[in-house]
């Protein structure tokens, strides 16, 4: 039986739309041809406005045609939409794909800075001998920097310390040996054994040898019994559990305004175990800190009687220890911050 013109026009009108949707990609484009073909206005209605002046015979198969033709194409259109969006999904995971099996990205640890780790080895050490620690200032008077340490203005021994002012009166520590004074003030009349860490600085000239700051620890010792003796127990100590078991310990008279008698410490060194080379300048010997007894009239700048009580003290330098401890040539590395230096510590 041949089909009304109507019908004709449906399975036309099916046809034009399923091959306009199978080339549809994305979902907006879709849409316009969902209002274009199944919308109020759209494609479909227009044909079924004729519907109702057919002849009655025609009007069920028109009818039955004009309903496949919407379902099939409502169905187009949902796989068709369903299709658009599983490939855009599927294109989206493509783009971030993640291998979970990659190894993770290490995470950077932080460590202490080697001048620190040397320092709380130092004050470990000297902590197993009944020092504590005692905190001084780095912004000191030039009272306490020189002049309550035998060091009046003008006195050539300032020669020794290169120093920075901050107005006539006020400086940064050029040494931790004010905080002797300070000390002996906060203990006064009791025993002392304490060890003072902090930072220095000195206006000098920048080199491999020599920063303008630096870390040291300084050792004081107060009692009625204290002796050179016992100075030199706690430095050999010192020295051998900082440096190895077998070192030897040389004590050298030197001078220090505020000691009397002054000496420095040298350890055999560590590099040719005294044999004689580059790092001790061939004289087998490395210099390791300054010491001395406390002087009488530091003493009594700290509010102890002479006549009473004695004392030793003693400064050292972490970065200096450091240096002979690991072999590092260059004080300058410490501060410059390059982690290639650093990350070799901890
Ligand atoms: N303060 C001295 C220095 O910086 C070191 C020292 C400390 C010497 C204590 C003797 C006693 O060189």
């Amino acid at each position: 039986m041949a089909e009304t013109p109507l019908v004709e026009q449906l399975v036309t009108l099916r046809q034009q739309a399923l091959a306009e949707l199978a080339q549809l990609a994305d979902l907006n484009a879709l849409d316009a041809w969902r209002i274009r073909y199944l919308g109020r206005k759209g494609a479909l209605r227009q044909v079924l406005r004729d519907l109702g002046r057919l002849p009655p015979a025609q009007r069920p198969r028109a009818g039955q045609v004009s309903n496949e033709v919407k379902e099939a194409l409502e169905a187009a259109f949902a796989a068709r939409v369903q299709a658009v969006k599983q490939a855009q999904l599927e294109a989206a995971l493509a783009r971030e794909r993640l291998d979970v099996t990659l190894p993770g990205y290490p995470v950077s640890l932080g460590r202490l800075h080697p001048s620190t780790q040397t320092l709380r080895e130092i004050v470990a050490i000297f902590a197993d001998m009944g020092f504590q620690v005692f905190e001084s200032r780095e912004v000191e008077t030039d009272l306490y920097n020189f002049e309550l340490l035998n060091i009046p203005p003008y006195h050539p021994a300032r020669d020794m310390w290169d120093t920075f002012y901050l107005n006539e009166r006020v400086v940064l520590r050029t040494h931790t040996s004010p905080g002797q004074i300070r000390a002996m003030q906060a203990y006064c009349p009791h025993p002392i054994r304490v060890v003072l860490p902090g930072m220095c600085y000195r206006y000098e000239a920048v080199t491999a040898r020599s920063e303008i700051m630096f870390h040291q620890v300084e050792g004081l010792a107060v009692g009625t019994h204290v002796t050179m003796a016992d100075l030199k127990g706690v430095l050999v100590t010192f020295a051998r559990r900082m440096f190895g078991e077998q070192r030897r310990v040389r004590f050298r008279c030197s001078h220090f305004p505020f000691t009397e008698p002054s000496v420095e410490v040298d350890i055999d060194c560590l590099v040719c175990s005294g044999q004689g080379c580059a790092v001790c300048k061939h004289t087998g010997w490395v210099e390791i800190l300054g010491a001395g007894m406390v002087h009488p009239q530091v003493l009594r700048n700290g509010g102890y009687d002479p006549e009473v009580f004695t004392g030793f003290a003693f400064g050292l330098g972490p970065e200096r220890i450091a240096m002979l401890k690991y072999g590092i040539d260059d004080i300058r590395y410490f501060f410059s911050n390059d982690l290639r230096f650093l990350e070799q510590f901890g």
